[in-house]
């Protein structure tokens, strides 16, 4: 169902894919992946930084008939997991999911993900979904002191398409779930596969510091941690950071 269109570069995959869907009618699946992105975006106004060739960056417009965009944090949950089924055979158990979408292993992220959704009368009526991925990459700039990839942690080398095709197998079927309205299957497999759940961990609120644990997130796609005093909170995006 995916139809790949190979850039050798672009500024940015996902500005790109919004771009040529505001001029004409893209197709359902299309996929444009960049060798190089000169300013790959992220999260919250972040770079997305990947060395030329060395890993994928690519997104997908998908077009939704029937996806509410009250049910938008099923879409986080489905894109994380397609990712995190792709790669657990070839990292295994260290992988988890950093809420909302980091993909991780260990203390160190591997992948982003960055969701842009086209929302008509509240529903979702198509989305570009971006995914960064560090494959063959060794070597990161001071800037990402926190980076692996797929390289560094398994020693070896990765034909990127190869990977592409993976990823994108496990999209499909994930976002099938997602079409066939079976929230509560992707939102517990999410919630399984959370980054340091259920570890008392350190958290940062406007300079204030503060132990809590994990609990889950919220279907609104609000954190929740429960506090030393048992007290439980919640945060959105920009209301928390982890501190390592
Ligand atoms: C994040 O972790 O903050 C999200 C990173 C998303 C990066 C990908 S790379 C392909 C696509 N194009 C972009 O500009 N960003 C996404």
């Amino acid at each position: 169902m995916f139809t790949i269109v190979k850039l050798d570069a672009t500024n940015s995959t996902n500005s790109y894919l919004k771009e040529w869907a505001k001029k004409a009618d893209v197709s359902h699946g299309t996929v444009v992946l960049a060798k190089h992105q000169e300013s790959g975006r992220g999260q919250l106004g972040a770079k997305w930084l990947s060395d030329n060739g060395k890993n994928l960056t690519f997104s997908i417009l998908y077009k939704f008939s029937n996806l509410q965009i009250t049910d938008q944090f099923y879409l986080n949950c489905a894109v994380s997991l397609a990712i995190y089924d792709a790669l657990l055979p070839i990292i295994g158990k260290s992988l988890t999911v950093k809420w909302p979408n980091d993909i991780m292993s260990d203390d160190k992220k591997i992948g982003g993900i960055l969701i842009e959704n086209a929302v008509k009368n509240g529903y979702i009526s198509q989305s570009v979904i971006g995914i960064g991925l560090n494959v063959n990459q060794i070597i990161f700039s001071d800037e990402l002191p926190d980076a692996t990839s797929l390289a560094i942690i398994t020693q070896k080398t990765f034909d990127l398409d190869s990977v592409l095709d993976t990823i994108l197998q496990s999209l499909e079927k994930k976002l099938k779930l997602l079409e066939l309205g079976q929230f509560a299957d992707l939102n517990s497999a999410y919630q399984n596969t959370l980054y340091r759940r259920n570890i008392f961990s350190k958290f940062n609120e406007k300079n204030n510091t503060f132990l809590g644990k994990i609990i889950g997130v919220t279907i609104q796609g609000k954190l929740q941690i429960q506090l030393e005093s048992n007290e439980l909170r919640e945060f959105s995006l920009k209301e928390v950071q982890f501190i390592f």
